[in-house]
């Protein structure tokens, strides 16, 4: 193909090294006129591994060139990137100047295109950018329609400086926000000889996957710092904490615990997170991640609570009480903490859960329902019909497999409050309903 590449800094100048290097022909535009003179004599705008190297031998071949002119760029290309700068302004919000720009020159450059033309932009962008921003630029600029003349898709960018040129050629996935099919084909055809999967997906889900994955990278070296600066107050060493914890590729470093959904309870997370703070607390070490994770979930709580006090309804039935799904264990349960805010903020509450029958309840379980839920037995239903005919919303809190028709036969008057996004239960009778942190009813995984 050929492909423009907007922006020689670090992204930019790595991509149209490395996808010259695969065989297609490169241009690169830069509004700096050293970097373009840099590119076109060889070397590398940035200091990079390999990448003067690769930079010297490609634009030898004439695969590889750079110019100040977005015109003579895209003249005959197929394909633009656009790998700007959108750095952090002032007040924390992204500073899309340079992107504006960018998108200026190719709506530009894009009027006189023959043919349909791709703009995918890497650069690092909130979500909405390319709907709200990229899309109705280049239709200005261009004269021409989205979707019909030209696509414009989110691809977010994942390689880390140092090692970038390996990242390129090694991807652990690709992702594109695109819906334009001629320019997923586009895309599948640019990365098919790399042999990572391309996770085709909505614009705004791929740039919010960016955020996501930058903030979960930042969050892990703050809790493995945190974890380690603990450890080292007591006498251990965190290197070695850490080093095991991460060998764990089933429950620690895994999808699991990965999921949006409802808060977290039960017998054991809440008392150990507490645990760990109180230690920090002890040793005079300020661990602000670690004390903060019951104060985010509690919120989560409130939401929950929230989320059923806004359909102003007073009958309200919840589904599922025990802590996990297929046991008894009601110690610790986050759905037992939302009945007793409906029931303090004057609602009417049944609870249907088929695993608890009080007179069987034993030990802690039985101290904990008795402290956190004492009116439990006033509430508790022993037929999904009878929890159906009393409410006028139903609260999904639990993923019994007995669930999935209660849910299905709720009736169009009735509103379902999904707190878990139980995937399998199958669209809802209900007319309404009103997800925990996700929008659509049913969960179709984009890739
Ligand atoms: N650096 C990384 O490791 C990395 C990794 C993933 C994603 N990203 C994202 O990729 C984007 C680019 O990052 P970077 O580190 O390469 O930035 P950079 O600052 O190194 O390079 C940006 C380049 O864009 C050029 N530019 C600005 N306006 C232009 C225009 N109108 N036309 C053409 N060129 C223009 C600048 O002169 C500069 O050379 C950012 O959004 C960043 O968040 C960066």
């Amino acid at each position: 193909m050929r492909i423009a590449i907007f922006g020689l800094g670090y992204v930019g100048s790595v991509t149209g090294a490395c996808l010259a290097r695969m065989g297609h022909r490169v241009c690169g535009v830069d509004v700096s006129p050293v970097k373009v003179e840099m590119i076109n004599a060889g070397h590398s705008p940035v200091l990079e591994r390999g990448l003067e190297k690769l930079i010297t031998e490609e634009v030898r071949r004439g695969a590889l060139r750079a110019s100040c002119d977005a015109r003579e760029a895209m003249r005959g290309a197929e394909l633009s990137l656009v790998c700007v700068g959108t750095p952090a302004r002032h007040d924390g919000n992204a500073d899309l100047t340079h992107l504006r720009r960018a998108v200026r020159e190719i709506g530009r450059a894009l009027a006189l295109a023959h043919g349909f033309h791709t703009v995918v932009m890497r650069s690092t962008a909130p979500p909405g950018t390319v709907r709200n921003v990229v899309i109705p630029g280049l239709e200005r600029g261009s004269g021409r329609r989205a979707g019909r003349d030209f696509g414009a898709c989110f691809h977010p960018e994942f390689l880390r400086e140092g090692t970038s040129i390996h990242d390129f050629f090694h991807p652990p996935l690709n992702v594109a926000g695109c819906e334009v099919p001629r320019s997923a084909r586009h895309l599948l055809e640019l990365w098919k000889p790399l042999r990572a999967p391309l996770c085709l997906t909505t614009l705004e889900v791929a740039e919010m996957v960016k955020y996501a994955s930058n903030a979960y990278h930042a969050l892990k070296v703050a809790f493995a710092n945190e974890i380690g600066t603990l450890s080292k107050g007591l006498g251990i060493d965190g290197r070695e904490v850490m080093r095991i914890l991460a060998r764990d590729r089933k429950l620690s470093v895994s999808p699991l615990y990965l999921r949006p959904g409802f808060a977290f309870g039960g017998p054991c997370l809440p008392k150990d997170v507490q645990v760990l703070e109180r230690l920090g607390r002890r040793q005079g070490v300020e661990v602000p991640l670690l004390s903060n994770i019951l104060e985010s979930n509690a919120r989560h709580l409130r939401r929950a609570a929230d989320l059923v006090l806004a359909t102003r309804k007073k009958r309200i039935g919840v589904l599922g009480l025990v802590f996990k799904s297929q046991t008894d264990d009601l110690r610790g349960s986050p759905a037992c903490a939302l009945v007793q805010l409906l029931l303090r903020a004057n609602r009417q509450v049944r609870i249907y859960e088929p695993r608890v029958e009080i007179s069987r309840l034993l030990g802690a379980n039985r101290a904990f329902i008795e402290k956190a839920l004492p009116q439990l037995s006033r509430l508790l239903v022993s037929s999904p019909q009878e929890l159906l005919s009393f409410s006028e919303v139903i609260v999904l809190a639990g993923t019994h497999g007995e669930f999935a028709p209660v849910v299905r036969s709720l009736r169009k008057s009735q509103t379902l409050v999904d707190l878990v996004g139980w995937a399998r239960m199958g669209p809802p009778g209900a007319s309404g309903y009103r997800g925990m942190c996700w929008v659509q009813p049913a969960y179709r995984p984009a890739c």
